[in-house]
């Protein structure tokens, strides 16, 4: 067989397959299928083979190779829940926190997301670009290789196209593949502090069909609500949800990060592809939850960027039978965090996931919690060639060592980036 490039001499290659065309569910996440010893090829940025070195060494004609040299393999990073295309920083608000105010007080008076929605509205797409880029970069050499990026801090019709935009042209012009997410409904903007139901109706009736309009073309996109106390209401969130679920969107929902609203449950009957945070999910939506298809997406960095004590109830999601994703909501209010190693080594802590589970839920889970399950998140032959080389001899490094970087080398659709 011919091939681009054969990556040889991994310690472990994890592979992280699928099971049955879909995520690794319930206590069956963390199935890593490691092959000892193990090799990749690529061609055409597509895997084409894997296996025990010997043996690709011997079936393989490779132009290029690459020695891993006892190093471990795994999928590129997916990081399925972001706000990462933002402009200015809110440190102040951080320092404030840390004198006793919560996240709540300071978004009720005016500060938190529509602080960062004045500076995003103030800036060119071409700043807000500037600012982004350099957190993508520094994403990419933490190993994320396809990032979900959510609008919502535009909140007018131009603004949140104008973050749109910047989600395409990053994708277009940036080694990482971003998946655009629309979310207008991310808090009700100051003028209709008022009248929240007509920001709905406007999100509903305008800004949702133009949306559709405009980018429906490019899949996947998806619509989410910041389904909380202080944002959203349920019956606000099933409006928007709906509606979008009418134009083609994918779904996706914050849900159960402050406050148990019934985002969760309305996520499984609207058969959204994910619910994000479930920090206080009560235990009849984690069964729903575990019963159905709609992937959990725990967000460990955001609790711990907030100094808080409570974390999603990962295990009991597990055995309610659900696919549990991870990823960093990486964003200027509650988690400015770029590295999904990072995240791993947290869940292990605050999650209590094993190695293992916390690898396979920020690979393949993860590319199924941005409808991308097919194409990217496992080493297995036939997908997208996002794969990582990291510095250490055992996959549990990744989560056992944290504050470094384990990630040496980075390949993007076969070539390295
Ligand atoms: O996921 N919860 C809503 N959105 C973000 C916070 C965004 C912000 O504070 O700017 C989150 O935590
Ligand atoms: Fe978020």
């Amino acid at each position: 067989m011919n091939a681009d490039l054969l990556i040889h001499s991994a310690a472990q290659l994890c592979v992280i397959p699928g099971h049955a065309g879909g995520p690794q569910r319930g206590p069956r996440l963390g199935d890593l299928g490691l092959i000892a010893d193990g090799a990749i090829a690529v061609a055409e940025g597509r895997i084409v083979a894997v296996g025990p070195s010997a043996e690709m060494r011997s079936q393989v004609t490779a132009k290029a190779e690459m020695d891993a040299a006892g190093r471990v393999v795994t999928p590129g990073f997916v990081d399925p829940h972001t706000h990462v295309v933002w402009a200015g920083d809110r440190a102040g608000e951080f320092e404030l926190r840390l004198s006793g105010a919560t996240y709540m007080q300071i978004m009720t008076t005016g500060g938190g997301i529509m602080s960062t929605v004045r500076a995003t509205r103030a800036a060119s797409l071409e700043q807000l670009m500037a600012e982004t880029r350099p957190r993508l970069d520094r994403m990419l050499a933490h190993g994320t290789t396809t990032v979900e990026a959510k609008t919502g801090y535009g909140l007018t019709l131009g603004d949140e196209l104008k973050q749109l935009e910047a989600i395409a042209h990053l994708n277009a012009t940036h080694p990482i593949d971003l998946v655009p997410t629309f979310l207008a409904a991310h808090a009700v903007p100051d003028e209709f502090h008022e009248q929240p139901d007509a920001y709905v109706d406007l999100i509903v009736e305008e800004m949702l069909p133009a949306v559709a309009r405009e980018r429906l073309h490019r899949t996947p996109l998806f619509c989410d609500v910041f389904c909380e106390e202080g944002a959203f209401t349920l019956a606000q969130s099933r409006r928007i949800l709906e509606r979008a679920k009418a134009l083609g969107f994918g779904l996706k929902i914050h849900a159960d990060e402050f406050a148990t609203l019934g985002g969760t449950a309305l996520a499984v009957e609207l058969g959204a592809t994910s619910a994000d945070h479930l920090v206080c999910t009560p235990p009849q939506e984690i069964a729903l939850l575990g019963r159905s298809d709609t992937i959990a997406v725990a967000l460990p960095g955001t609790p711990f960027g907030l100094g808080q004590s409570g974390y999603t109830p990962a295990r009991a999601l597990l055995e309610a039978g659900a696919a549990l994703a991870l990823a960093t909501d990486c964003n200027p209010g509650t988690c400015w965090c770029e590295s999904m190693p990072f995240i791993l080594a947290l869940a292990c802590r605050a999650l209590r996931l094993t190695p293992a589970q916390a690898l396979a839920a920020a690979t393949i889970n993860a590319a199924y919690a941005v409808g991308l399950g097919d194409r990217i998140g496992s080493l297995e032959v036939g997908k997208q060639a996002d794969i990582l080389i990291h510095d250490v001899p055992d996959y549990r490094h990744l989560s056992y060592r944290f504050g470094t970087n384990p990630v040496a080398v980075v390949i993007k659709r076969g070539l390295v980036v």
